[in-house]
């Protein structure tokens, strides 16, 4: 293994520098020659190549987003996209690929170095790190990015709650996640919102407004001083959108309660959208970015390919699924095609993981939240 790419895809994250740094140091500590590319996978197409060494990551460790830039690149569901990207790297005589992004650009990877469509071109290994704030990734506890989004999120609504106690008011606040509920379910726990609403939960639009009201109402009959402000979270995959669900909540409200004051009945709603994924990366997102990248990269300069580095998948794992890593006792290396079955059983709420953080998350709504 002499010259290893890496590229950062899809969605940016927190943390992503800090697996760029440790891949570059780590594999040119053993020899390697490391490269960037930059913007992902349509940088790839553009041949956007760049030298990666000690000066170049120093000091990125702490900045968010990705020095190396990122971009989605719809064109690489095509082969013949992908031929063109197999005789740039081949050109380019890279012997490895890291890829730190999501489902979308980990099913990329898988793509480009598949048996079938390589043939008998020069074998491309690879390597996926998880990173996406979404924490969307089947067979990875975390992915790089969640825990500093989560602390976007609990900073934004405390300020929100102490302006919404100052008033008396409601707040929805819905906060990225794309098609999963977990930046909502584990930051309404954190925020001590009173409700949090999310995709998995499946819940038809009249009962999302119904639970809202009911929690208005409950919250406001408790009387206590603190309690006066309601927080609600809702992720954005709750396909009611948020103006929408305003309006038929302050209707709903307006119905039930003719005689309570507007502040009682009147919701405000604040989107926290790309907010969420920007930022300084926490401690926690460093560490995580440089022991992912380090058990990554050193699967690859052991001639392993095709896997995902993980942090502690959440459930038991057979061997020719996931292995504990030799370099980190907390790292795994799983099976990056099994990786994309776990994803999309989670998305589709089909995964015993998806169960459990639904109904673990309704123990904790039940005793805390209300
Ligand atoms: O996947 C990360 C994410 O931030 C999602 O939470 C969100 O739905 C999506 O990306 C937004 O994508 P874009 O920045 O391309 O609008």
């Amino acid at each position: 293994m002499k010259r290893i790419a890496v590229m950062t895809s899809g969605g940016d994250a927190p943390g992503m520098n800090a697996a760029i740094r440790a891949a570059t140091l780590i594999g040119r500590a053993a020899g390697a020659d490391i490269v960037g590319i930059e913007r992902g996978y349509r940088g790839l197409l553009e041949d956007a190549f760049v030298p990666l060494g000690a000066q170049d990551v120093a000091g990125i460790l702490r900045e968010g987003g990705t020095i190396l830039g990122s971009a989605r690149c719809k064109e690489f569901h095509q082969r013949d996209v992908r031929d063109r990207a197999r005789e740039i790297l081949a050109r380019r005589e890279i012997d490895g690929l890291i890829v730190i992004g999501g489902n979308g650009s980990l099913t990329g990877a898988m793509r480009l170095a598949d048996a079938s469509e390589v043939g008998s071109g020069r074998p491309l290994k690879i390597a996926g790190i998880p990173a996406s704030i979404d924490n969307d990734l089947g067979l990875t506890g975390l992915s790089i990015g969640v825990d500093t989004a989560m602390n976007t999120i609990v900073e934004a609504c405390d300020k929100i709650a102490d302006t919404a106690t100052a008033h008396d008011r409601t707040f929805i606040v819905e906060v990225m996640g794309r098609d999963c509920g977990y930046l909502a379910m584990t930051s309404a726990i954190a925020v001590g919102a009173d409700l949090a609403l999310f995709p998995e939960a499946g819940k038809p639009e009249s009962e999302i407004v119904d639970q809202i009201v009911d929690t208005v109402i409950a919250v406001r009959t408790r009387q206590q001083k603190r309690a006066r402000r309601v927080i609600i979270i809702k992720a954005e995959g709750v396909q009611m959108q948020i103006d929408r669900l305003k309006v038929a909540v302050d209707a709903r409200l307006r119905e039930r309660q003719p005689e309570a004051e507007p502040s009682a009945i009147e919701t405000r709603v604040t989107v926290l959208g790309h907010v969420v994924r920007g930022g300084r990366p926490s401690a926690f997102d460093r560490l995580l970015g440089s022991r992912l990248a380090n058990v990554a990269v050193r699967a690859l300069l052991a001639g392993v390919s095709h896997r995902m580095a993980s942090w502690m998948p959440p459930v038991e794992l057979p061997e020719e699924v996931g292995m504990r890593s030799p370099a980190d006792p907390y790292c795994w290396l799983v099976d990056l095609s099994a990786v994309l079955v776990e994803t999309e059983n989670l998305l589709k709420g089909r995964s015993p993981l998806a169960r459990w953080r639904a109904g673990a998350f309704d123990q904790i709504e039940d005793a805390l939240l209300l």
